[in-house]
């Protein structure tokens, strides 16, 4: 049977400079050629200065490419839809989006963009309410908080709960634990997987190789404005020498993997999860794949 099933999103030769006939001109992204589907959870990652901020940025139209398109739903965005209708349905966090937070309270910092969308008050509560939960926090015990009184993840939280009042389908995000320390990393990650299991497509940038290993589904690596991978986290990863050259780690999971391959062990260096490896040591380690 023939699939008819639109991308979510699509880049098509999608190139991007900064400041173009200036001499201040920068080119960040060269060449794009991209598809996100409905339901996705993609990784990119990239030394600093590859172009994934500049990238994620056309996934809402608030870039317009200077070469090439950018797609939303089979639309061209800025030409066959505008980038407001693109941007209720792609919500972007922004890098430390906790700066951004200004109301008196949790409840209202979350509701300023259902407020804006002129909703009624009653709904208004509800969507912030509902936002709160998906992050993990009770409103009963923060609505009435001021965002300035809590913890650094915690008001990572809010301020993705502020997104996700805007009930979009697709959720962006850079650099989402930055900053937070082992905990309040977890409880992100484990937000947008929850978010995830329930349907909404997310597309993260990350400089924490063990993070993308453990969560992403699909990777995608930059290196000087273009794509130089897009795949499995698995496959990607095996990639470790190329990676390397460009000033990326890899996971630990597959540098322990990758080093007892190296000693004899028969072994699948293309895990990546921590379950999956501890699961494939534990059974190397009895003896019997031993080469
Ligand atoms: N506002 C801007 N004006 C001019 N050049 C810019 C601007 N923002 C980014 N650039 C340039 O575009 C290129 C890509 O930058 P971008 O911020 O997208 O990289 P990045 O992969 O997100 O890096 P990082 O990991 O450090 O966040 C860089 O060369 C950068 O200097
Ligand atoms: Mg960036």
């Amino acid at each position: 049977m023939l699939n008819f099933s639109i991308a979510l999103i699509e880049c098509i030769d999608l190139g991007f400079t900064y400041m173009p006939g200036t001499p201040l001109t920068s080119e960040a992204l060269r060449n794009i050629n991209l598809s996100v589907e409905e339901g996705e959870f993609i990784a990119f990652i990239g030394p600093t200065g590859s172009g994934k901020s500049t990238l994620i940025q056309h996934f809402n139209g608030l870039l317009t490419p200077t070469e090439g398109k950018a797609v939303f739903k089979g639309k061209q965005i800025g030409v066959n839809i505008h980038p407001y209708e693109v941007r209720r349905e792609v919500g972007l966090v922004f890098q430390f989006p906790e700066s951004q937070l200004f109301e008196e309270t949790v409840a209202e910092d979350v509701s300023f963009g259902p407020r804006n969308l002129g909703l009624s008050g009653e709904e208004v509560s509800e969507r912030a309410e509902e936002a709160l939960e998906l992050v993990g926090l009770s409103y009963d015990r923060f609505a009435g908080r001021s965002p300035f009184e809590l913890s650094g993840g915690e008001q990572r939280l809010v301020a993705i709960a502020g997104v996700l009042a805007m009930k979009p389908r697709m959720l962006v995000l850079d650099e989402p634990t930055s900053g937070l320390d082992a905990r309040g990393k977890a409880r992100v990650m484990r937000c947008l997987t929850e978010l995830n299991r329930d349907g909404m497509t997310i597309v993260f940038v990350s400089h924490d190789m063990d993070e993308v290993a453990e969560f992403a589904h699909r990777v995608v690596v930059l290196d000087k404005g273009r794509i130089v991978f897009d795949g499995d986290p698995g496959t990607v990863f095996s990639q470790a020498g190329v990676l390397k050259n460009i000033g990326l780690n890899i996971p630990a999971t597959t540098e322990l993997l990758v080093k007892l391959s190296g000693r004899g062990f028969d072994l699948d260096t293309g895990a990546v999860s921590l379950r999956e490896t501890v699961n494939l040591v534990c059974n190397a380690l009895k003896g019997e794949q031993r080469l």
